[in-house]
């Protein structure tokens, strides 16, 4: 799904905001090694990692060929040869339930030097980006964020939320019906090249999901330079329906509880499934261990059925709940149209945008067979009416916020009574979005 993203031409307007501030912004020659490993090496430090070893450096060298890096240096300090900032970012998809999705410009590995921060160089890395996937005819922007206070201003909302769950395996019978079908246990690498397509099928089945790159299933799967000393506590599962076709997988790890054996945590790394059947039989599997007490899952979906899979729901603590995948819309009628809708209705929505991407008087209109049109400046007088800002219309595009809860908080108004709550009725998903990974 992601491109070679290089062609897009750096932001101009970014590029003369740096320049009066004595920042050189440019693109990354990733074919130029020594520019490709400083990059890098910036890009860890800004996130407080380890240097890379020669190792890491060739990996992410290969991983990180695809995306567009653009970076910013200052002549002025001691070593200027090495970045004071990084971004990256790549053509990809979100997915948008009902089978369908958009393009997005997924952006991704934003660093400020700490010498180089608060002086309005994210801001300028940011909108360049923004400007870039507009000219480029990109409906959305995508990512996943280290803080919830960053971009907001940007015009981005949380539009798909993650929940983390803890379970006292031992105050549960797992209750649901076991579907037909079989775990296997399989070695982790065979999961290399099934996983990827497994994830597309079951990315489909909701919104919310951007796919991972070929480096997150190598560190998901501990294939990764930098994954490898977690390579042996790593194990694999897959369920095979009736048919012995493969229709999820998980993959955990264990860590032994030292003042109990028979007390151990099991940690799900990831669990997959293309169906409901895979789902049901994946828990099953995962619940249904020896010697272990507690299992733990992250980054699973909000409406997770797993508590109405157990004899008591109390056993299954949600232990966090987040904002996990933010969106920017750069085209209102392209995001929008792309979607399915789950009622029939016509709704005006004032947008206000100060990067002027989104910015507008928008008329969405639905069909009883969920698909949509919207006009520029139309109007009808029974459609409801709501304003609101950029950020906000990321928020609600999946339908994973809802209208009535943003009116309360005063993020959107409604100028026709009921106006948000016909809103979340028309947005309204048969799952609620999540993203799974984080990029
Ligand atoms: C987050 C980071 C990229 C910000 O870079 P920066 O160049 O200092 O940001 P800017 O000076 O352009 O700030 C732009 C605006 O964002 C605000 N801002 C910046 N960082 C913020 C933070 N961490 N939390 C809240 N607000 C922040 C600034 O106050 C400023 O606000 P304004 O719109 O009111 O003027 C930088 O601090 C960093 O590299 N952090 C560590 C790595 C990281 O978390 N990256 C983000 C990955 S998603």
């Amino acid at each position: 799904m992601t491109d070679a993203a290089h062609a897009l031409p750096l932001d101009e307007t970014s590029r003369t905001a740096l320049a009066a501030e004595g920042l050189d912004y440019a693109l990354v020659d990733t074919d130029d090694a020594a520019a490709h490993e400083r990059w890098l090496q910036a890009y860890h430090r800004g996130f407080h990692s380890e240097a890379l070893n020669p190792e890491q450096v060739a990996e992410y060298r290969t991983s990180l060929a695809g995306p567009r890096l653009v970076w910013v240096r200052d002549a002025t300090i001691a070593e200027p040869q090495h970045p004071v900032a990084t971004v990256g970012a790549w053509r990809s998809t979100v997915s948008l339930g009902h089978a369908a999705e958009a393009e997005a410009w997924a952006i991704s590995l934003v660093t400020v030097a700490t010498t180089h921060r608060r002086r309005g160089i994210a801001r300028a890395l940011i909108e360049g980006e923004l400007r870039s996937a507009h000219a480029a005819g990109l409906p959305l922007a995508a990512l996943t964020v280290s803080e919830a206070t960053i971009y907001g201003r940007w015009g981005f909302g949380p539009a798909a939320h993650a929940a983390d769950y803890r379970v006292d395996t031992r105050a549960l019978r797992f209750t649901a019906p076991l579907p037909p079908g079989r775990v296997h246990y399989v070695s982790v690498p065979s999961l290399r090249h099934l996983a990827p397509s497994l994830w597309e099928r079951a990315s489909a089945r909701g919104a919310g999901e951007v796919p991972p790159r070929g480096i997150h299933w190598d560190r998901m799967l501990a294939l990764s330079a930098r994954t490898t000393t977690h390579a042996p506590k790593l194990r694999a599962a897959r369920f095979d329906d009736a048919h012995g076709e493969p229709q999820g997988f998980v993959l955990y790890s264990i860590a032994e509880n030292p003042d109990d054996f028979a007390a151990s945590t099991l940690t799900v790394e990831y669990l997959c499934a293309a169906t409901d059947d895979a789902l049901i039989a994946l828990w099953h599997f995962v619940l249904d261990h020896d010697l272990i007490a507690t299992v733990v899952a992250s980054l699973r979906p909000v409406d997770d059925p797993l508590p109405w899979l157990v004899s008591n729901p109390r056993a299954v603590r949600t232990t966090a709940r987040s904002e996990h995948l933010w969106l920017r819309v750069l085209d209102v009628p392209a995001a929008l149209e792309a979607r399915r809708y789950a009622a029939a209705d016509s709704v005006v929505l004032r947008v206000t945008d100060p990067l002027g991407f989104a910015e507008g008087t928008w008329m969405l209109t639905t069909t009883p067979d969920g698909t949509a049109t919207v006009t520029a400046d139309g109007a009808a007088a029974s459609a409801a009416v709501v304003e609101l800002g950029a950020a906000e219309l990321g928020a609600l595009l999946l339908g994973g916020s809802p209208a009535s809860a943003l009116r309360l908080a005063g993020r959107i108004t409604e100028s026709v009574p009921g106006s948000a709550a016909r809103l979340d009725a028309m947005l309204l998903q048969p799952r609620a979005p999540h993203l799974s990974t984080w990029f």
